[in-house]
């Protein structure tokens, strides 16, 4: 059994239109599972139902073996950290950490160590007397992650808590982020949809689109294995073709594709040969200079290929040029 297992999850806002339907997940203990998407697509809706927030109209929460589809938010002793991380205004930061423990009507004199050893997991002591708005917008990113942590939660639940900081800040925190939930064991779900830095952290990643789940793996079966054109597509795979190119390329089909629709590879993958060893030709329409490599658009009888290579010296526009296709390269994939 998993730690967290989400089944069968229907939610509509409406009563009509289901936002999730028969949505289903489970959470490992301790990882850093993401759940990433386009904009609309279910993310934050997810992490509500998980919070206890929102009902849902079928399905079941159970957390540690434990039916948690009834317990109201407040029970639920998760940590929180919302896109607009709302801290108390008129708290320092002091009290804003050590919020949760008050709440839990912790002895007193226990808070200020609990308070401390947090705020400096966080990289936010010297910092205590401090109100909210006398902070940057990491620093209170920072405030927001440490009220959510100091109460130990079962389950840590961040909705883009990086989406106010700037790129550099940004990569920081989202290393901080990783650093503090691994030291402290603390399963996490963590909701962006910025590719890069959810591959980045996580230990696996729901991808989600429409309200559904369509592959969930760690990040390098997600980059070498797409389960689907669009996912393949998201993690940089292009040059997708129908089926009957690869029997005519003479290419091998592995027992568990036989029903794959369409395969494809990335530019980078591809070989370039003289046209006469290879089963496919084409003419180089267009060259971009990229630095460290070319890349190319070649006309081929299957449509435009594109291809990128550090072959010298570069292939001229107008060249013919033959395409090789190595197995160990090709995704095939039926949806
Ligand atoms: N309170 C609400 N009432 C009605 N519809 C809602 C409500 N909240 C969200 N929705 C709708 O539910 C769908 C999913 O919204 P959700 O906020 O879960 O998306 P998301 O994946 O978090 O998107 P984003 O990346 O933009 O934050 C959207 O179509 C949205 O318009
Ligand atoms: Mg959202």
């Amino acid at each position: 059994m998993h730690f967290g297992e989400l089944r069968q999850i229907d939610v509509t806002y409406d009563k009509k239109n289901l936002i999730l339907s028969d949505l289903n997940l489970d959470i490992h203990k301790g990882e850093l599972l993401s759940l990433l998407g386009p904009s609309g697509c279910g993310k934050t809706t997810m992490l509500r139902v998980i919070a206890g927030l929102i009902d849902t109209v079928g399905g079941t929460f159970t957390l540690d073996g434990k039916d948690m589809t009834h317990i109201p938010v407040h029970k639920r002793d998760f940590g929180m950290v919302f896109q607009s991380y709302a801290l108390f205004p008129h708290l320092t930061v002091f009290d804003n950490v050590a919020f949760g423990l008050r709440q839990r009507n912790l002895a007193k004199e226990d808070i200020p160590a609990l308070v401390g050893r947090m705020m400096e997991i966080c990289g936010i002591n010297g910092y205590e007397k401090r109100f909210p708005k006398q902070l940057s917008g990491g620093q209170r990113q920072r405030v927001a992650l440490a009220r959510a942590l100091v109460i130990e939660p079962k389950l840590l639940l961040l909705d883009e808590p990086l989406s106010n900081l700037d790129a550099q800040l940004r990569v920081q925190m989202r290393s901080s982020i990783k650093r503090i939930q691994q030291e402290l064991g603390i399963s996490t779900v963590f909701v962006t949809h910025d590719q890069e830095e959810c591959f980045s952290i996580s230990d696996r990643v729901a991808i989600m689109n429409k309200g559904k789940i369509e592959q969930c793996d760690d990040p390098q079966t997600i980059y070498s294995n797409p389960a689907c054109e669009t996912i393949a597509r998201f993690v940089g795979f292009r040059n997708f073709f129908p089926i009957e190119l690869a029997k005519r390329l003479n290419l091998t089909i592995s027992k568990t594709k036989q029903h794959a629709k369409l395969f494809c590879i990335r530019p980078e993958k591809i070989e370039v040969t003289s046209p006469a060893k290879a089963s496919l030709q084409g003419v180089v329409e267009v060259r971009t200079y990229l630095g460290e490599s070319y890349q190319y658009e070649v006309q081929t009888d299957q449509g435009m290929v594109a291809l990128s290579s550090t072959l010298l010296p570069a292939i001229a526009v107008g060249e013919t040029v033959g395409l090789l296709f190595p197995q160990e390269n090709l995704v095939f994939i039926d949806r």
